[in-house]
């Protein structure tokens, strides 16, 4: 990490105003990370009760915080304070990055960061939070290709340690080395890696899902599959990390990769994921998925 540090450092943008695009989950956990950290962040979302959402988990995760006894109550109201929920883009100039975290939609992407590119300055780095669109085809529109640049997290945010980095064919050295800078400044150990679809872990958790899709479609129990993958020694099993990362996410990036690697990976005859998203079963974000949460969401499945 110290040799990543040294590689990026100089060619860093420095980085005192960051701002992230979308105040859902991974949006959400993002500002919230980087506030904690010490970067304070605009967090602009299209809708009212996203960025309540928003801003109530990242109080939320701060009183945990302040209960632990790892942060003060008066550190803690100032983290959130740095944290400036917003329906416009006010301020987006003084943004040195800004995150994009909207949904996985090339359409919704290219409307969004068209819009972005108006409201920032000629040298802010926009990087893109994508599961798995390739960050070359989501630059199409821009104008300023160069600035822009993948940081890919994973769900949840806070605790995840690694955030994929992902180098475009016309993202500058710069753009890399401040998207490298911003990761570690929240406490992340960033790699970079090139654009394909799903970068690198997408692409062996999607098969490792698909494996997962294809034995409950030979009839397995999935809470026994949990079961056998957390006595394996995994933190969770596959259908809850489906239900944590969202049905409806994670069922678009096994979509997106197993169009990128058709030969590799034929249609699946019976696919689960889709099931549920058109059951509405979005998992720990709506309270149904493969499992039900019935009072707290963020709880154990029942
Ligand atoms: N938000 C914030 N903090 C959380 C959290 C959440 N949702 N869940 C747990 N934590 C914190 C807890 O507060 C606790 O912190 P503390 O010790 O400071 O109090 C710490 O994490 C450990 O919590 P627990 O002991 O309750 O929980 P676990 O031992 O089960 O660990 C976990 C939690 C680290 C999230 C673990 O379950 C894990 O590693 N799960 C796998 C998650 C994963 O694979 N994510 C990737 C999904 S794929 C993805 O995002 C890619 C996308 O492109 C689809």
């Amino acid at each position: 990490l110290k040799k990543l540090f040294r590689q990026h450092a100089q060619s860093a943008r420095p980085l005192k105003q960051g701002a992230v695009l979308g105040a859902g989950i991974m949006g959400g956990g993002i500002a919230y990370t980087s506030a904690l950290r010490g970067t304070p962040v605009l967090m602009k979302d299209i809708a009212e009760k996203q960025l309540e959402l928003g801003t109530s988990e990242a109080a939320k995760q701060l009183a945990r915080q302040v209960k632990g006894g790892r942060l003060t109550q008066e550190k803690a109201d100032l983290v959130l304070a740095s944290i400036k929920p917003q329906l416009d883009y006010e301020n987006f100039d003084t943004a040195d990055v800004v995150i994009e975290a909207v949904v996985e939609n090339m359409k919704v992407k290219h409307a969004v960061l068209s819009e972005l590119e108006g409201a920032v300055r000629e040298d802010t780095i926009i990087a893109s939070n994508t599961s798995s669109l390739r960050i070359d085809d989501i630059a199409v529109p821009l104008k300023r290709p160069e600035n822009f640049v993948g940081m890919h997290f994973f769900n949840p945010v806070p605790v995840m340690a690694l955030v994929e980095v992902i180098k475009g064919a016309k993202t500058s050295d710069v753009a890399v080395s401040t998207a490298v800078g911003y990761g570690l400044a929240m406490g992340k150990t960033p790699i970079v890696v090139r654009d394909c679809p799903g970068f690198l872990v997408n692409r062996i958790l999607t098969p490792y899902l698909r494996s997962f899709l294809q034995l409950v479609a030979d009839g397995a129990d999935f809470v026994q599959v949990d079961r056998a993958m957390e006595a394996f020694g995994w933190p969770m099993g596959p259908a809850y990390l489906e239900d944590v990362v969202g049905m409806d996410t994670g069922s678009h990036v096994v979509d997106v990769i197993a169009a990128g690697y058709a030969n590799r990976m034929p249609p699946l005859a019976h696919d689960a994921l889709k099931l549920m998203v058109e059951n509405k079963r979005y998992g720990q974000k709506n309270g149904i998925g493969f499992y039900r949460y019935e009072t707290d969401p963020a709880g154990k499945p029942k």
